[in-house]
Parts: C-alpha cells; structure tokens; sequence
C-alpha cells in the first residue's frame, strides 16, 4: 500500500533523531518515574503478556519490560525498531521486536494491547483496534495520548501559547520534517486525537466499557522540568483510554 510505505519512509528518516526529543525519551527521573507509575497504574499485574503497537524507539515498551512484563513490541519502521532493540540491550531487558503494520498483530493472546501517539497516523484506526481485539480476546486495551488538534477554548491558546514560547526559544522540532498536508488529511485521525471520539472508535472495534483518565502526574512531572515562562502554560493534556 503506497500509503504505508510513505508512512515508513517518514519514521525511518526520523529515527536517528526521534530520541532528541524530551516527548519522545524523558531525560528526568522524576518524568520517568511519572510515566513508571501511570503505565503501572493502567496495565494487568506483571508478568503479563503485553503488545505494544508502534512501538517506536520504546517508549512504552521498555517502561513496560522493566515493570516486569513480556513485552511484544511492533512497528512498520525497522529504524525505529533498531533503536528500541539497541536500548532495550544496553538496559538488560529482553523483549520481543516484530517488523509489521498495526493491523497485522502477532498471534497472541495478549493480556493488554497498548499504544502511544499511533492511532493518529494509521489509514485505518478502527480496523486497528479491531485486529488488537483479535489477538487479545479477553484483554485489556490501553491508549495513551495527548490532546491535540481538534481542541478549544483554553487548551487551545495554552497550544498557541507554548508554540509561540518555543519559537522565541528556538525549541529544536521534535521531527525531522513534517507529514505531507496530502498525507496527513487521507487519516481520519490526522487532525486530532479528542478523547471523546477515540472512545466511539473503541466501542466500535468491539472494545467494551471504554473508560477516560487524565495522567496529571506526568504532566505535573514534565512541567517542573521546564524553564519558568513555558512552565505557565504547561504540557499538552495528556490521557489514558483503557477498555476491556
Ligand atoms: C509518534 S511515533 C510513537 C512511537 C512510540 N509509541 C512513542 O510513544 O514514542 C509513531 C510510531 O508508529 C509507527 N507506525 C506508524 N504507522 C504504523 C503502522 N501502520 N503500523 C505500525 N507502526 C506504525 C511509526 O513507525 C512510529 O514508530
């Protein structure tokens, strides 16, 4: 599919730099310990077995392998998945790293599918969650996810306004590049991940009982490590989905 294979031409190129970002590999250990705390909070008592869509470099992966789960990791990008192999080695942690799209998902069964920042950028989301419903039967699904995009009212000049911080701090972007207008608009979740429309989609991929909570720690964490003036106006809301 011509899509996909823009799509994973984009995440090769940005792996060698994805990491860069303090989104994408916190530096703190009190950010860390926040994320520790919030997946520990979210998924099934270790040792479960645990799949990870878009895996990436790891982010959630290798919080969760060090929580003591056995951790599938999958992803279209081998540039990201080397990295997250390379990492997962240098920390000790043994893990499982599969090349494919989302919606193919190894056989499971799994206990809890899990994903961070994905489900924006697949062609098919709902056909996603559906194929994680298959290899997880009686498991347990976890989206974790910024708000963005389609946002109003405060959160939207907290938005504007910690761009405009970045700008006038010249903040590196957190990619190499930008997707493509053309690209971006063909997702359906390509202009924002509401919460309020992330639980329909569950609901309809055969998920039940989708429920919403805020993950105030780790903002809280990330904004004690910013510099005073972008502290004001915080971090992106940040949130979990879990169903069953
Ligand atoms: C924004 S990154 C998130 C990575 C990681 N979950 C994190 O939180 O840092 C999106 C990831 O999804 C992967 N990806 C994009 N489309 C995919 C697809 N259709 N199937 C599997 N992985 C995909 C990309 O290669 C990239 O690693």
């Amino acid at each position: 599919m011509a899509l996909l294979d823009d799509i994973r031409r984009y995440w090769d190129d940005d792996a060698p730099t994805y990491d860069n970002s303090r989104q994408h590999r916190p530096r703190s250990p009190m950010v860390d310990a926040a994320w520790t705390a919030a997946l520990e909070a979210v998924l099934p008592p270790a040792p479960a077995k645990v799949l990870d869509c878009g895996a990436g470099t790891g982010f959630l992966s290798l919080l969760a392998a060090r929580l003591g789960h056995r951790v599938t990791a999958v992803d279209l990008s081998t540039g990201m998945l080397d990295r997250l192999r390379t990492r997962a080695d240098s920390l000790g942690l043994d893990l499982e790293v599969v090349h494919a799209p989302a919606t193919e998902p190894p056989e499971g069964a799994f206990d809890a599918v899990m994903e961070r920042h994905l489900l924006w950028t697949l062609p098919d989301p709902t056909a996603a969650l559906r194929a994680w419903r298959s290899v997880a039967p009686t498991g347990r699904l976890v989206l974790v996810e910024s708000l963005w995009g389609e946002v109003d009212g405060i959160e939207r000049l907290r938005g504007g306004a910690r761009r405009q911080l970045q700008r006038v701090r010249r903040v590196p972007p957190e990619h190499h590049a930008d997707y493509e207008p053309a690209l971006r608009q063909s997702l359906p979740l390509g202009a924002g991940t509401h919460p309020g429309r992330l639980a329909a989609m569950v609901v309809d991929a055969g998920w039940r009982t989708p429920r919403l909570s805020r993950l105030s720690d780790v903002e809280w964490a990330e904004r004690c490590e910013l510099p005073l003036p972008d502290r004001l106006v915080g971090v992106p809301p940040r949130f979990v989905i879990r169903a069953d």
